[in-house]
């Protein structure tokens, strides 16, 4: 802003900003006062609708740099070359809190990145973890009321927390994981990142692969115990906040080293899990993770609000070379994010600079709508044209999927070694002892604010399903904290 007297919204210079206009000395204030009328009319819109999960979250520019040749996979021009940069925006998260809540909590965080890469933005919206706790969108809205307020009490519930994930028994491989240690990690720095879902990319040859993206922190993981965290959640709300900002702003800047696990299409069919079931890893063992490029966040953003409240990312947000896949959970997410976009920040959402293409320009024939700014002037907004308008490539971005069967309310088709319980025990089994210690307490902890015995018993019954040992400790680490 330049420097001057202060000014009205329309740019009035401003005699008086400390006292309202009266009619007479003490009194009653004149409608004629603009300037009053303005600016408390103009605070009573300050917000917009927090987004409906992720609302606590923070951001920060950086850049992408390629470090292996993955050409024979894909084609994305921002992948092309070794040494090749590319300009990201990057916002964590936590998933259940609302804007204000504190940031040292149980909860999964958020690993939103945009990519600004030449032929258009490239939005991964991934998470810390590698799984989820369900596998079909159909179930995300109940999932999360029971993670949100209750409707009678106002707050959230432990009865309502256990009851569902008790009764998705698929949620438990993802909730050992959100209990044991790295369930609360130090900071957005000290923690990986997962694009979670597996994702199409297909190379010049018109080839496709299934891919999974893996980002390992340079910074070396660090968590918080339950009892670290409930005390600094308690000191200090906006804790990894602060740490993002400051560690930038101190030029320590964090990296995270990138990977992908690469899974050739004729194989899908015959893995031994389902390759699109979101509660499923794949073992490195049969898919090695292979280090391809190196992300750096180094300069904060200068305007929370503008870049960060207001900034957007879609997993639907693709560029030629890479695509979806079918697993169902990634299906129903293509729609929900443009959807909350338009209702949350409004149709010209993607027009606001943190948004927008950096790297190129956005060509389409949409046009007007509220806060449009004129960005296309005069040119015609219809296609095809005669005036030199924008033309499509007749090039689709990812290859086709085959598909059989006739419609219907199906569930994903079930692999040799599908189960709910197979890999949350295997992640139990991986555990030192004194992990598995923590873990439990934390399980038993949260567990024995329930108040039914029946929902109890359910959860406690999928650990034990999980690993036997992993149910008879909990079990009775339940019974000595209700006595
Ligand atoms: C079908 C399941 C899901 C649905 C319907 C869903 C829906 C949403 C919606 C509506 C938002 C708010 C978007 C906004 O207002 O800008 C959001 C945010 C977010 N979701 Fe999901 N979500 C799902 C699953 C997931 C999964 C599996 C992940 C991670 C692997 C994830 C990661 C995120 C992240 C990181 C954000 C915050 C994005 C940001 O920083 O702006 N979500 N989700």
């Amino acid at each position: 802003m330049t420097q001057g007297p202060l000014t009205t919204e329309t740019g009035a210079p401003v005699a008086d900003n400390q006292n309202s206009e009266t009619a007479g000395v003490g009194g009653p204030v004149l409608v004629q006062d603009q300037l009053l009328l303005e600016k408390l009319a103009h605070f009573n819109r300050e917000r917009i609708p927090e987004r409906v999960v992720h609302a606590r979250g923070a951001g920060a520019y950086g850049t992408f740099t390629v470090t292996a040749d993955v050409t024979k996979y894909t084609r994305a021009k921002f992948l092309s070359e070794v040494g090749k940069q590319t300009e990201t925006f990057l916002r964590f998260s936590t998933v259940a809190g609302n804007l204000g809540a504190a940031d040292a909590v149980r909860d999964p965080r958020g690993f939103a990145l945009k990519f600004y890469t030449e032929e258009g933005n490239y939005d991964l919206v991934g998470n810390n973890t590698p799984v989820f706790f369900i596998k079909d969108a159909i179930k995300f809205p109940d999932f999360i009321h029971t993670q949100k307020r209750d409707p009678y009490t106002g707050s959230t519930e432990m009865d309502n927390v256990w009851d569902f994930w008790s009764l998705s028994p698929e949620s438990t491989h993802q909730v050992t994981w959100l209990f044991g240690d790295r369930g609360i990690p130090a900071s957005y720095r000290h923690m990986d990142g997962f694009g979670s879902h597996t994702y199409q990319w297909n190379n010049e040859a018109g080839e496709a692969f299934w891919v999974k993206y893996h980002f390992k922190t340079d910074q070396g993981i660090k968590t918080l115990t339950q009892a670290e965290a409930d005390k600094l959640a308690g000191e200090d709300p906006d804790s990894h906040q602060r740490d993002l900002r400051q560690a930038i702003e101190r030029g320590e800047f964090p990296s995270w080293t990138v990977g992908v696990q690469i899974m050739p299409v004729a194989e899908a069919a015959k893995y031994r899990f389902n390759p699109f079931d979101l509660t499923k890893v794949w073992p490195h063992a049969d898919y090695p993770v292979i280090e391809f490029g190196k992300l750096e966040l180094n300069r904060n953003p200068e305007n929370v609000f503008a870049e960060v409240e207001q900034s957007i990312f879609s997993p639907a947000h693709f560029v030629p070379g890479i695509g979806p896949s079918p697993d169902k959970m990634l299906q129903g997410r293509l729609f929900a994010y443009g959807d909350a976009h338009r209702y949350r920040v409004g149709i010209n959402a993607d027009h606001l600079p943190v948004n927008r293409p950096h790297a190129t320009e956005a060509r389409t024939n949409s046009r007007d709508g509220y806060l449009y700014d004129g960005r296309h002037k005069g040119a015609k907004n219809y296609e095809p044209n005669s005036f030199g308008g924008p033309f499509q490539t007749d090039k689709a971005l990812w290859q086709p999927v085959a598909v059989s069967g006739v419609t219907g309310e199906t569930e994903a088709p079930s692999h040799a070694e599908d189960n709910d319980f197979v890999q949350a025990g295997n992640l139990y089994r991986l555990m030192t002892d004194e992990e598995k210690e923590r873990l439990i307490n934390n399980l038993a902890g949260a567990l024995s604010g329930v108040s039914r015995d029946d929902i109890i018993e359910r959860a406690v019954n999928n650990f034990r399903q999980a690993d036997g040992d992993f149910g008879k400790r909990l079990e009775a680490a339940v019974q000595a904290l209700r006595g």
